[in-house]
């Protein structure tokens, strides 16, 4: 049996997700555009679906958009707010996804915004008295900061960034697919105009996902079409996918505090059994409760004759993980977000993400495979 600890790229679908998909797929073939009764049924079903979606986000219906997941719901809020609202100045991070990275790059580049870039610390904490300084220094800017790193766990305190926002009437969007179905979010209070979600990150199908947008910002639709989403994405609806990733969400709303314990012992345990196996090894970004992701665990090696082979190592060995290092100069591999907050380019990373259907045992396995590659490395 392989074991995968690579919960961040991506989630195993959960049976009780594909129970609801299945249906779907073999008795609701209708389309929800279509006026007669097979298109009403699976009207119902969408709209049942963004019922559930919304409710347990505190918000309202008309308020969530659903889309082919993370990277369409950044790429249309960050376009839409800047180029509707007549933004520019922008402000992130170096250590966004490249949803949200690569998009604000390319409308700096197209002339359409200057970009501005807030300070982080070297565990990939937002600087948020730079944050205030750029937003006091410019007119309105839009403001792109995600709620957890998906490379480090490092968590953004999403209030704080909101109220920095509201008092110098800047727009907020996070990129919050990796915590959605892992925190509670409550959209009621919570003063971002934008935030994401990626099915496929919380054990629902890949390729669906939604796009929040508060009721006190419009935006113009990203692509135009057929009338779908009131307008605000032409194309018929993944109505599967959608009916998967409602039934995700409530699943994980319902054992969220059980899986958060389970998971977070889960890296308190591969924390200590890393640290007896290998007294050298530390973690990159924040790794206390509080300020970390509970899912993710960015392990930072000794250096290692064998250090481009680690994650083959691991892979033959029957262990999914993902791996990224820091930029060597000249050098356009490796992680931006390693590169970002200076991490050593000779260290090995590899970050390890769990889920509900990891266990102990799992962690004991790849400890002790960890432990016998440094050994045979002769580095400790
Ligand atoms: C933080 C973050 N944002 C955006 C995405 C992109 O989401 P999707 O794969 O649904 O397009 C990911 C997925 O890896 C992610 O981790």
């Amino acid at each position: 049996m392989r074991i995968y600890l690579d919960n961040a790229a991506t989630t195993a679908i959960d049976k009780e997700v594909l129970k609801v998909m299945t249906d779907v797929m073999e008795n609701h073939y209708g389309n929800p555009s279509s006026i007669h009764a097979h298109g009403r049924e699976v009207r119902t079903l969408v709209e049942k679906a963004r019922k559930t979606v919304s409710t347990l986000l505190n918000t309202a219906p008309a308020n969530i958009f659903f889309t082919s997941g993370g990277t369409e719901a950044d790429n249309t809020a960050i376009r839409s707010a800047i180029n509707d609202h007549q933004i520019k100045h922008a402000i992130t991070s170096k250590i966004e996804h490249h949803a949200v990275g690569h998009t604000l790059e390319m409308m700096e580049k197209q002339g359409l915004i200057q970009l501005s870039y807030v300070n982080v610390d070297n565990k990939g904490n937002v600087d948020y008295a730079h944050l205030e300084d750029l937003l006091a220094n410019n007119d309105k800017s839009f403001v792109s900061l995600m709620q957890a790193n998906n490379e480090l766990g490092t968590l953004t305190d999403l209030d704080r960034v909101g109220d920095l926002c509201e008092q110098y009437h800047a727009i907020f969007h996070s990129d919050t697919v990796q915590t959605v179905g892992h925190y509670p979010h409550d959209l009621g209070k919570l003063k971002a105009h934008f935030i994401v979600c990626a099915a496929h990150k919380l054990h629902g199908p890949k390729g669906v996902g939604f796009l929040y947008v508060n009721p006190s910002i419009k935006i113009n639709p990203m692509i135009l079409g057929g009338a779908q989403e009131r307008n605000m994405r032409g194309g018929t609806e993944n109505v599967y996918g959608i009916a998967g990733l409602a039934k995700a969400l409530e699943l994980s709303y319902q054992d969220m505090e059980t899986h958060q314990q389970h998971i977070q012992g889960l890296k308190a345990y591969m924390m200590e059994g890393l640290k007896n196996a290998i007294p050298a090894i530390s973690f990159n970004g924040e790794t206390e409760p509080s300020k970390s992701l509970y899912t993710v665990l960015n392990v930072c090696f000794p250096k290692m004759e064998m250090a481009d082979m680690l994650l083959f190592n691991l892979d033959i060995s029957g262990i999914s993980a993902s791996g990224g290092s820091a930029c060597s100069s000249g050098s356009n591999i490796g992680s931006h977000v390693l590169t970002a907050i200076g991490a050593d380019p000779e260290k090995p990373s590899i970050r390890f993400s769990f889920s509900k259907y990891n266990t102990k045992a799992e962690v004991d396995i790849v400890v002790e495979k960890l432990k016998d590659i440094f050994v045979s490395d002769h580095k400790i």
